[in-house]
């Protein structure tokens, strides 16, 4: 078995377009201290009129989320995207795996721009295809790859959720990976998962979801001889997780959790289920951006809360309930640095383009990787419900 060596590439250097870190952003951009920029947004915007549809992901910076034409957690996007046939632009504030969602899920004549192409996410690049192959070649070779159903998080590259697609498996997403689960679980008799690539959210959800006990999984490490694991040990495993995270939501620990709630009155802690288990198991709550969102406007004035997610979008709470108290759950700043690349200044410079008829920072996915991710998105979309009141 190989494996993969990951170098990291400094943010914005490079040109590894198959992965979700950096790439050069072509073009000269507007000057971020120029007044203009807000003015310039709202002139493009307004001569692009329907030819253009913005998304913002609730972790983008409040500079960029004013001029989103709809907002939302992943799930909302992908479906929000698939629902607007007549624009021509669909430029996604937001990170690249969820411009190729929104490419693979829009039709053909639709172009999806994302602002910055170093807009990436450190956890979908831990799960490269070299990579999962050699985990799906070990699952044959222990004699169960039959009866093992890939399902992976939103927050992975195209290529992994076609992999999925082939694979008899799906996509999920934060608000959805209990329903994902019981689906994958029903697809075959002894079904095993093997979930991608967060391991957090696929812990959380097995165990605090459906039943399972932490002894039920074990996790793949593409970086170790045969993941670090014996085939017995795969056999024995009901959850195969796969070794990646999120830095951002790594970075909130249990001892802040008890020191908040030493020092804060009846204070909730609500997080985000891409948090480390011992995490999500001292919370009040656990759920998606949109959850969490849902849930603070539903919170009596008055109340206290301590967030476990990204920052840019926990300030943005702070700010619209400033009759609730919300605090971080964090002593230090923890934006999402590539969300971040999203800002004033690129976002201009996309749309003046547009407005010019240049089309910039196309993301497009390839027609036969295209074809199999959007089976794996479709069975998402075609889930019953969703696992939270959102
Ligand atoms: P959701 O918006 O699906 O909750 O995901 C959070 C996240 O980390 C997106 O990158
Ligand atoms: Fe990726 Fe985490 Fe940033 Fe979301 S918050 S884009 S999972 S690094």
């Amino acid at each position: 078995m190989t494996t993969v060596d990951l170098p990291l590439l400094p943010l914005g250097r490079g040109t590894d377009l198959s992965a979700e870190r950096g790439v050069e952003c072509p073009g000269d951009l507007p000057a971020a201290s120029d007044p203009g920029l807000v003015a310039r947004a709202q002139a493009a915007k307004e001569a692009l009129g329907d030819r253009v549809f913005v998304l913002g992901h609730h972790y983008q910076r409040d500079e960029v989320i004013q001029f989103a034409d709809v907002t939302g957690d992943s799930f909302k996007l992908a479906r929000d995207a698939a629902a607007r046939p007549e624009a021509e632009f669909i430029v996604f504030c937001g990170v690249h795996f969820m411009a190729e969602s929104a490419d693979i899920l829009t039709g053909p004549e639709q172009k999806v721009i994302l602002p910055d192409l170093a807009a990436g996410c450190s956890m979908a690049d831990m799960a490269r295809l070299r990579q999962v192959e050699d985990a799906w070649d070990a699952l044959t070779e222990a004699g169960i790859a039959d009866s093992v159903v890939p399902v992976t998080y939103m927050n992975s590259s195209a290529d992994i959720k076609a992999f999925c697609g082939r694979n008899g498996g799906a996509v999920c997403t934060s608000s959805n990976a209990e329903v994902a689960l019981e689906w994958a679980f029903d697809q075959k008799p002894d079904a095993k998962v093997l979930f991608l690539p967060d391991q957090h959210l696929g812990r959380n959800t097995a165990v605090l979801k459906m039943g399972l006990t932490l002894d039920d999984c074990v996790v793949w490490d593409p970086h170790r001889p045969h993941g670090g694991l014996t085939a017995e040990q795969l056999r024995d495993a009901k959850m195969i997780l796969w070794k990646g995270h999120c830095s951002v939501h790594g970075r909130f620990s249990p001892a802040v959790v008890d020191e908040l709630r030493a020092t804060i009155p009846d204070v909730q802690i609500l997080v985000h289920p891409e948090c480390q288990h011992e995490v999500v198991l001292k919370a009040d709550l656990v759920g998606s951006t949109e959850f969490i969102i849902k849930t603070i406007e539903a919170a009596p004035a008055g109340s206290s809360w301590a967030i476990g997610t990204e920052l840019n979008l926990v300030k943005r709470l702070a700010a619209a309930h400033p009759d609730k108290h919300i605090a971080f759950l964090d002593k230090t700043v923890c934006y999402c640095s590539t969300m971040n690349r999203i800002d004033l200044p690129h976002f201009v410079w996309a749309m003046e383009s547009l407005v010019a008829g240049t089309v910039v920072n196309q993301i497009e996915v390839d027609p036969e990787t295209e074809r199999w991710a959007q089976v794996a998105l479709q069975r998402m979309l075609d889930l019953p419900g969703r696992s939270h009141k959102d």
